[in-house]
């Protein structure tokens, strides 16, 4: 990848790089849709991630070039106030770090940008947060700030994602493609952002399979979800549902936004234990905490689909309960997790190879990850 983004970079802008960033996509493990409401998350970050090679200018020009899309090419200026671009929405993430690096007060020169990457699209694994923290490292690094603080790179990233990408998203996948540890999971909490690495055991394999259904469009329902828990919130007067231990009889809260806190409660309550299992070895339960989300984002949530109902199944009839599967990420479409001991991935991959297909009629793409760093200069 790294001789592919070097040959990209000089056929647009020859002569070759000062610096290349990189940062990893994630793989939610437990906790999803917790984050925005202050809770815990349980992902870590994965091998798939996306590069940028970097090189200043000085005439406040950013121009990018992005290998993945075939080599289509964007340019901004640092002394306009930066815009989304319709045109070229892809680049609105490294726009919107620009922009949110600017306001955090960096002196950033222009800069030449070569992106390439290796993450599956609409498979919900974070592609944009690796794009953001891969491009706002670059700028940073640029801008004589190659130490910049982690945490502050994913809530600009996070801030491009509100602000450029209309998506109102939490902070858990920056945070955890800008601040995992290699082979373990982060445990976060979303209020104060403090994160816990929790090793993964050697013999455990992280396997990622992706429906084939892409995650396209679906903002809208994320942020519909999002107000519903904010109502919800207000409704118990608490300022986030993370402040609800147990959740209160429903007392005229309506039926679906009561639903939705009735996810988040539990699902916050699920995270914290599925953390100790984890760290406990405790295969079994933590595969019943699994089969736990995937039915609360069924049934309360509603963001699952039926054929990722029908895969995660497949799959938890295949490990049995020595391990779990679940829906991974935003929801509506996108991939599937599951955790099982090395020794059963053969036989379980060869179940969902026999018996799912993707919406085009293919066998799915299988993952077997191991957990990875966070953004990094190389
Ligand atoms: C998306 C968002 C995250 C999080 C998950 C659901 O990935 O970007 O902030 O809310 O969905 O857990």
């Amino acid at each position: 990848m790294i001789d592919a983004l070097h040959r990209l970079f000089g056929e647009h802008f020859g002569a070759g790089p000062e610096l290349v960033a990189r940062a990893p996509g994630r793989v939610n493990l437990i906790g999803e849709h917790t984050d925005y409401n202050d809770g815990f998350v349980l992902p870590c970050a994965i091998s798939r991630q996306t590069m940028v090679a970097a090189r200043r200018r000085d005439d406040g020009q950013v121009r990018i070039v992005a290998g993945d899309l075939g080599g289509v090419t964007t340019a901004f200026s640092l002394s306009e106030p930066i815009q989304p671009d319709s045109a070229a929405p892809w680049s609105n993430y490294v726009r919107g770090v620009a922009d949110g690096l600017l306001e955090a007060g960096l002196d950033l020169p222009g800069a030449d940008l070569a992106i390439i990457g290796d993450m599956p699209q609409g498979a919900g694994l974070s592609s944009s947060a690796a794009l953001e923290n891969a491009a706002g490292l670059a700028l940073a690094a640029l801008a004589g700030q190659p130490d910049f603080d982690r945490s502050r790179l994913a809530l600009i990233g996070q801030r491009a994602e509100h602000r450029f990408a209309g998506c109102q998203c939490g902070i858990m996948d920056q945070l955890v493609s800008a601040r995992a540890v290699a082979g373990a999971a982060l445990l976060i909490d979303c209020r104060s952002l403090e994160c816990a690495p929790v090793s993964l055991p050697d013999d455990l394999a992280v396997m990622i399979v992706h429906s084939g259904i892409e995650r396209g469009l679906v903002d809208g329902e994320y942020n519909l979800r999002r107000q519903q828990c904010e109502a919800a919130a207000r409704h118990f007067g608490v300022a986030a549902l993370r402040d609800l231990a147990v959740l209160p009889a429903a007392g005229g809260l309506d039926p679906v936004a009561y639903a939705r806190a009735r996810h988040v409660v539990g699902e916050n309550a699920r995270t914290l234990a599925a953390a100790d299992a984890l760290r406990a070895g405790d295969l079994a339960s933590l595969g019943a905490l699994m089969a736990e989300s995937h039915a609360a984002m069924r049934d309360d949530f509603q963001i699952t689909l039926p054929a990722i109902d029908a895969l995660v199944e497949l799959l938890q009839q295949a490990i049995g309960s020595v391990g779990g599967a679940r829906m991974t990420g935003g929801g509506f479409g996108g991939a599937v997790v599951a955790l099982l001991p090395v020794a059963e991935v053969k036989r379980v991959r060869a179940a969902v190879l026999a018996s799912y297909r993707t919406p085009a009629g293919e066998p799915p793409l299988i993952m077997i990850e191991t957990p990875a760093a966070g953004a990094s200069l190389l």
